[in-house]
């Protein structure tokens, strides 16, 4: 069973004898009405930690089309920072290509660029846009070359009105299709990245507890009264799908909300907010000026990166509802995320219990984790 693993784990840590719980039992019940949450080592567990980080090497967002601005070039940072590997996107092409040098390794593109040629500035060897190496000086007679292996490695690119996702091994699919009916009026591709919204956080707490936080509005009416006073919380809604959780948040009467066309699915609705969560890293916020997007950098057990942006569809909307009080309302997290952290190596808490009506998406989380970790 692939979760065999992670429950190995938490019985040698907890000194539990395997041959009292079968090996089919699973960490996380899938009934959530009997189910516990993660144990909390998954929370500071180096050796946990270390075999998160596989996690990351599936879709990663790369960028919006409207970063790609005048330049046809733009080195993925971020992914870098998540994986470890560093990529380069070209706008028209049908890949992700590897930033390093098939010579000896150097960094092709430090910044965004527009080039129909790449020079490594090492030594000088050339590529086209596509990753062909296509000159190398002295290198006449070397036996066998070029060879395949001289042009940049390619990594699949997926594309979806706008948005670009890479990945290192791409082994789940990207759950798009199943939000789509939702999301389609919204031409996520006609939006414009505001550089003014970016933001960059740094968090004292487990990449993990950031997730969970981000999949319940249970918190809401205590850790956020602003957002409370937007959100009509009776209304907030949780689904659940393969990959990925979908939180919808009901408009407060007379607040922000979306105009849907005639057929969508919530047409007649008020809804402020789509709060769209992708296995492992990736949540994406819909309101009705645009987007805005948390992408999360595990940067060791207890230390979490948070890349924030924003893009923008209508301006004026901005301003108020569910979409206006990000930075208020990710402060407020932020202090509840780091607090919890800190009780994870307390000896009278290990695991808790589920709402069965509003912490659903962590209990789905929860599974996915226990099902992958080894
Ligand atoms: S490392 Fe690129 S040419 Fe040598
Ligand atoms: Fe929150």
């Amino acid at each position: 069973m692939l979760g065999s693993g992670a429950l190995e784990h938490y019985r040698t840590m907890n000194n539990l004898n395997p041959l009292t719980q079968t090996m089919t039992e699973e960490l996380i019940n899938p009934d959530i009405r009997l189910a516990r949450t993660l144990p909390s080592n998954f929370y500071f567990d180096e050796r946990l930690f270390e075999s998160s980080r596989r996690l990351f090497n599936n879709w990663q967002y790369a960028l919006h089309i409207s970063e790609f601005k005048k330049e046809n070039i733009v080195p993925l940072t971020h992914i870098e920072e998540i994986t470890g590997e560093p990529l380069f996107i070209v706008k028209d092409n049908s890949s992700c290509l590897s930033n390093v040098c098939t010579h000896r390794g150097m960094r092709l593109v430090e910044k965004p660029c527009s080039k129909t040629t790449l020079q490594c500035p090492y030594h000088g060897r050339t590529f086209d846009i596509s990753g062909q190496m296509k000159h190398m000086p002295e290198f006449e007679q070397a036996i066998g070359f070029p060879s395949e292996e001289d042009n940049l490695k390619q990594h699949p690119l997926h594309i979806w009105k706008g948005l670009y996702f890479t990945s290192l091994s791409h082994v789940e699919k990207l759950p798009w299709s199943l939000v789509e009916s939702r999301l389609d009026f919204l031409e996520i591709e006609s939006f414009v990245h505001d550089a003014s919204r970016d933001r960059d956080h740094h968090i004292m707490a487990n990449w993990m507890l950031y997730v969970d936080n981000y999949l319940e509005g249970f918190h809401i009416p205590f850790v956020h009264p602003e957002l409370n006073q937007a959100l009509d919380y009776s209304g907030y809604t949780t689904e659940l799908f393969e990959g990925g959780v979908l939180q919808i948040g009901k408009a407060a009467s007379g607040d922000v909300k979306f105009d849907f066309p005639k057929g969508h699915p919530d047409y007649g609705q008020d809804i402020a907010a789509y709060y769209l969560w992708m296995f492992p890293n990736m949540m994406f916020n819909f309101y009705p000026w645009g987007m805005s997007l948390n992408i999360v950098i595990p940067v060791s057990s207890t230390e979490t990166r948070v890349i924030y942006r924003g893009y923008v569809r209508d301006e004026d909307l901005a301003k108020a509802g569910a979409g206006s009080i990000l930075d208020t309302v990710e402060i407020q997290d932020q202090e509840i995320i780091e607090s919890v952290q800190k009780s994870m190596k307390s000896q009278s808490y290990d695991r808790g219990r589920y709402s069965p009506t509003r912490e659903q998406g962590v209990h789905h989380f929860h599974r996915m984790i226990s099902k992958r970790l080894d």
